[in-house]
């Protein structure tokens, strides 16, 4: 099985508020549509909420919990925010030829302190035996100290990650960068002169940016990439097996 993670930053306008970036998201269905056309079949996709989770989360300070009524009203609206979007995005897959299926993962994960403590990963994995592909995305997701808590695509794609033998996470960029040069290998032995490198993305970000997406994959023992989703020709070679300008992980 493979993982692809589509960032935000990438399918929507992360400097919006709530805002798609429909052309985008259809470059990258049809690149999808195309490794499943040549026999990609065995897919997970998870994506970011981008500008409709970051910025509801900021607006309303839900990170820092969700309790009081005003909250509650705040976290349905983000999580009902989410889902859309994720129709969205699924639509689009459906229109490029993928039987892509939308899972929430706030039906499905549960948080301790906003990290995942367990997820029904059986469902997700029916699902993708009986056909279909499923997506998943940052999500608000039920949290036992916090209520509710945010829950990136990045965590997401690590918690199933075991079941991978690739994970390739499209962003915005052509992988990780230093001194404005692509890094071809991360591993534990270059993580700290790397970190020095890695700054905040400048848009409104909840979960780690670079950094927590680094800190992700460096737990998965697949090869694991971070690839730029504006150049969908580079996704569509990983998805195929292939090499491409990329950073690799572990
Ligand atoms: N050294 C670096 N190399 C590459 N990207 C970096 C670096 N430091 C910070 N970033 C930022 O990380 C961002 C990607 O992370 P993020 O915004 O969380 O993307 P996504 O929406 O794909 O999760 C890039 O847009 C970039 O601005
Ligand atoms: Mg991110």
């Amino acid at each position: 099985m493979q993982i692809l993670k589509l960032g935000g930053s990438v399918l929507t306008k992360k400097h919006g508020f709530m805002e798609a970036d429909t052309a985008s998201i259809a470059k990258l269905a049809a690149v999808v549509g195309r490794a499943y056309k040549a026999g990609v079949r065995d897919l997970i996709i998870v994506h970011g909420a981008g500008s409709f989770g970051h910025a509801p989360v900021l607006k309303y300070k839900l990170n820092e919990g969700v309790r009081t009524k005003k909250q509650t009203w705040a976290c349905a609206l983000t999580h009902s925010a989410c889902s859309h979007f994720s129709s969205h995005v699924t639509d689009a897959l459906i229109k490029a030829g993928v039987p892509a299926r939308s899972m929430p993962p706030a039906d499905i994960a549960k948080s301790k302190n906003r990290r995942i403590v367990s997820i029904d990963e059986k469902v997700v994995l029916k699902c993708l035996k009986d056909g279909y592909v499923p997506v998943l995305f940052g999500d608000m997701v039920p949290d036992s100290v916090l209520g509710c808590s945010v829950c990136s695509g990045d965590q997401i794609v690590a918690y199933f990650a075991r079941h991978a033998k690739r994970v390739v996470m499209a962003s915005d960029v052509d992988g990780v960068l230093v001194h404005g040069k692509v890094v071809p290998c991360i591993t534990r032995k270059n993580f700290a002169e790397v970190k020095r490198h890695l700054r905040c993305s400048g848009a409104p970000d909840v979960t780690g940016g670079m950094e927590g997406k680094i800190r992700e994959l460096m737990k998965v023992r697949a090869p694991a990439y971070i690839v730029n989703a504006k150049k969908p020709a580079r996704v569509l070679a990983l998805l195929l097996g292939k090499k491409t300008i990329s950073t690799r992980i572990n």
